[in-house]
């Protein structure tokens, strides 16, 4: 007997959990920390301020290709740019911010950095794990 009620308040329990994670997601949703997407968000930025000397086809020197996800992860002379959930030892972010480790500062010779705001997105985006979404 004790087992039956128990297993009921576990149901119960449950539901409840189930309920109110649906509720928070649905709220985030709508704010502004939702999931950033490598598709929607990462790679227009990428292919607007990047692939001009990013392509394959460009060799670049630094053997850093970003035609694509699969590429872009793999990395070039410094091995994989991007380390999923820590932006901060990502080597991507830090060669688009203003004391690169090694070379200058990302794009190389711009006249327009990346905005403090496509950074963000960038961070957010490998701190969520640097999906391929
Ligand atoms: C005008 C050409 C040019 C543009 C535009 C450019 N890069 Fe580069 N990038 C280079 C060159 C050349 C190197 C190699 C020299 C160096 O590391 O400073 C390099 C190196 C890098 C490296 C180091 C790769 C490694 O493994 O050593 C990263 C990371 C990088 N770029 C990211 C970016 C990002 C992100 C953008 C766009 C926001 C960008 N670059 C735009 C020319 C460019």
């Amino acid at each position: 007997m004790k087992s039956i009620l128990f297993l009921c308040l576990s149901v119960i329990l449950f539901t409840f959990a189930m309920l109110s994670t649906t509720g928070t997601s649905a709220i985030d949703s709508d704010s502004k920390d939702t999931t950033v997407s490598f598709k929607n968000d990462v790679f227009p930025l990428i292919e607007e301020h990047c692939l001009p000397c990013h392509l394959r086809e460009e060799r670049n020197m630094s053997r850093l290709f970003m035609d694509n996800y699969e590429l872009l992860m793999k990395g070039g002379f410094n091995g994989p740019p991007i380390k999923p959930g820590n932006a901060d030892e990502s080597l991507l972010i830090n060669k688009v911010s203003p004391d690169p480790p090694f070379g200058e500062r990302m794009p190389m010779r711009s006249k327009s950095y990346l905005t403090d705001e496509e950074i963000a997105t960038l961070v957010q985006w490998i701190n969520q794990g640097a999906k391929d979404n």
